[in-house]
């Protein structure tokens, strides 16, 4: 089958304003829960685009470790390719995409940094390879190949032997949203779209067409 051909129609769910929630985050937990109970595979990886400081784009997959009011949050290396282009341009979107659910959610915001004390206690949950592996990886560097990383995972392992303090180079983000938009996939691409936006501190819901 070519790929013009390929289609799928969504049916599995409905978005109305009825039922969605006035608060963006609720309505983010509650479809956050339902992709746990669908069991979605890595519900929590979410694509992050970033621009560096002459607009050009970058996207790549990263992990949500966790979420409340104050925004979404995932962890890297500050000093890799997101990290200079955050450090010129603190804005972010991120997005997910539950194709078990056919449902999409957009997120645009302010990325800062987490507190230390944060990415410390985050770091410390790491499992051991983890740790050692952020000291080890210059992420988004041209090494020489792969025997150098594997050497330098050696080194710092016996440098940091079984209790890595968290790197300074590596720690948290937190994307504070300015516009969350959910997505139902519909019939007849017919699809259901929710756009939260914050104006002037309180969060106004709109429908937007497919
Ligand atoms: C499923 C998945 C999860 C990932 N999670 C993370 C993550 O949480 N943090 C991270 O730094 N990179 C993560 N990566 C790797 C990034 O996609 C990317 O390769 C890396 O962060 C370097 O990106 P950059 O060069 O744009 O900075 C993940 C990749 C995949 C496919």
């Amino acid at each position: 089958m070519s790929i013009a051909d390929l289609r799928v129609e969504y049916k599995r769910g409905e978005l109305d304003e009825d039922h969605a929630a006035a608060d963006p985050f609720d309505q983010f937990s509650r479809w956050w829960e339902e992709a746990n109970a669908a069991q979605v595979r890595e519900a929590n990886a979410m694509t992050l685009a970033t621009a560096d400081a002459g607009g050009a784009p970058s996207a790549r997959t990263v992990l949500l470790k966790g979420f409340d009011r104050d925004g979404f949050v995932f962890y890297t290396n500050y000093q890799s390719r997101k990290g200079a282009q955050l450090a010129a341009n603190p804005r972010a979107a991120l997005l997910f995409f539950w194709p078990e659910l056919e449902r999409q959610i957009r997120i645009d915001g302010d990325v800062a940094r987490v507190s230390d004390q944060e990415s410390d206690e985050y770091f410390r949950s790491r499992p051991l390879g983890s740790r050692i592996g952020a000291w080890a990886s210059p992420q988004s560097q041209e090494i020489t190949g792969k025997a150098w990383l594997i050497a330098r995972v050696a080194e710092m392992a016996l440098r940091h032997a079984t209790a890595p303090n968290r790197p300074p180079h590596w720690g948290g983000y937190r994307v504070a949203p300015r516009a969350i938009e959910f997505w139902q996939g519909r019939p007849s691409r017919l699809h259901d779209r929710l756009l939260y936006t914050k104006t002037s501190g309180a969060w106004v819901r709109v429908r937007l067409a497919p």
